[in-house]
């Protein structure tokens, strides 16, 4: 399907004020995901109201959770119990997301009933074999299209037994997803990741009141137990709020708050890269809320230099390097990013992207299998697209902000997947887009 929305962005500007940018699509999903599971009721404020969450609300549904909303942040869910969800009448569709695609083959794996996982063209094309193949080892029965892309077919009915289960790339959604199918398995569930990934549905599980162990890289649970119903309170979403901490780090004379974000150790790699480039920024008002951490950050402009990207911080960073690559094309000097082969699988290849948009815009940028060696310069106007990339659309719109000619961005339809709003709350700071 060709996405038709366009942004336009004029040069220049700065950012200023305090802005509240939309609810953590990570923390997002799996509140709806161990809602629906629980006993009684759960009470969600702060949700993200994007397509890609969405569709998980949208799948508990068609499995029988009744919900009240989602209506600004807030939605209560009347959670069925571990065995209360029902067959769906027809294949539940997860859009454009590969969180709620495998996070949610985890939970049908334990299922009685058939299910199948489809998705939009991007999801279509992305790997899901690194899901099928911890929880096939459990027991399910998943088939999936050549190559192990989806759709995915789930026979209901398996008896799942626990694993342990060494990650072969640092991935939280499998994490998630072999846990979550660990709820349904007889005996424990051990999961070891070869480095830290987000850890909110560790945190969130035991909010629920299930009891998750963690023992170095090792994470575990016992399937058998009851999960709780809740209030969650979703912090703002650190991966949304890097459009603006970069964009505000890069134009001249800015200086924005950004509030309620959620500061999780595991997603903030952002930040550390941004302070190791020479950027200002500082936390505020840190508090923990629902079990994650919290707090206003403040940007200020500042001069950026390049710098070589601590592989550590890669998996703390995964969804922020298109905006990082924009910092990096206006920092002094050559970033070099290494060690982020994930990049070339979400919902689009990010480094070929990203390298295709930023040589239209003037940068020197040279592409390796597992990162990219970019070149600070002039940004300049041009036309580029995002291939249907929510991330990479906003990464561009705040480009807009250091570039000598307007920049006109394709295919932004996306940008509703993950932060709904974003032209208007951009303009509103102070960046110079419209929407064609
Ligand atoms: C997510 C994990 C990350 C991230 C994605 C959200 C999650 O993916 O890129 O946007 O909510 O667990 P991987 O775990 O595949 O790296």
């Amino acid at each position: 399907m060709t996405q038709e929305k366009t942004f336009i962005v004029n040069p220049g500007g700065s950012l200023h004020g305090k802005l509240r940018v939309p609810g953590d699509k990570s923390i997002s999903h799996r509140s709806v995901i161990l809602g629906a599971l629980a006993q009684g009721e759960t009470e969600v404020s702060g949700l993200l109201e994007g397509e890609d969450v969405l569709a998980t609300v949208a799948a508990f549904q068609a499995m029988g959770v009744a919900m009240q909303g989602p209506h600004r942040g807030k939605l209560a869910i009347h959670g069925v119990g571990l065995h209360g969800l029902k067959a769906p009448a027809q294949a539940l569709n997860m859009g454009n997301s590969g969180t709620a695609m495998r996070l949610i083959a985890g939970v049908l794996a334990g299922q009685a009933f058939d299910s199948e996982l489809i998705g939009d063209a991007s999801l279509s094309k992305r790997p899901m074999g690194r899901i099928i193949k911890p929880l096939t080892d459990m027991g399910a029965v998943i088939h999936a299209q050549q190559d192990g892309r989806p759709p995915l077919k789930i026979t209901g009915g398996q008896s799942l037994k626990g694993i342990d289960y060494r990650l072969p790339m640092a991935s939280a959604q499998v994490k998630s997803g072999v846990l979550l199918a660990g709820l349904y398995a007889q005996g424990k569930t051990a999961v070891t990741e070869p480095a830290p990934t987000r850890d909110h549905t560790e945190r969130m599980l035991r909010g629920f009141g299930y009891e998750v162990t963690q023992a170095g890289a090792t994470a575990s649970l016992t399937g058998g137990g009851k999960l709780t119903g809740c209030h969650l309170d979703v912090p703002a979403d650190i991966s949304s709020a890097a459009f603006f901490l970069v964009g505000a780090a890069i134009a001249h004379d800015s200086e924005l708050v950004l509030e309620h974000v959620g500061i999780n150790p595991t997603r903030v790699g952002v930040l550390n890269i941004l302070r190791q480039m020479g950027a200002d920024i500082q936390l505020m008002n840190e508090k923990t809320v629902s079990g994650e951490p919290v707090a206003d950050i403040r940007v200020r402009a500042s001069s950026l230099s390049g710098i070589s990207i601590p592989k550590d911080q890669v998996p703390l960073a995964i969804d922020e390097f298109p905006v990082l690559f924009i910092a990096a094309a206006c920092a002094r000097g050559t970033t070099i990013l290494s060690g982020a082969e994930e990049l070339r699988v979400k919902e689009s290849d990010r480094i070929a992207v990203m390298a295709k948009g930023l040589r239209i815009l003037g940068i020197e940028i040279e592409e390796t299998p597992d990162g990219a060696i970019i070149q600070g310069g002039q940004l300049q106007g041009g036309h580029v697209d995002s291939e249907g990339d929510h991330r990479i659309a906003m990464a561009f719109a705040m480009a807009g902000l250091r570039a000598d000619g307007a920049i006109t961005i394709l295919d932004c339809e996306n940008v509703n997947t993950s932060f709904p709003g974003f032209d208007v709350l951009a303009r509103q700071a102070g960046l110079q887009v419209s929407v064609k």
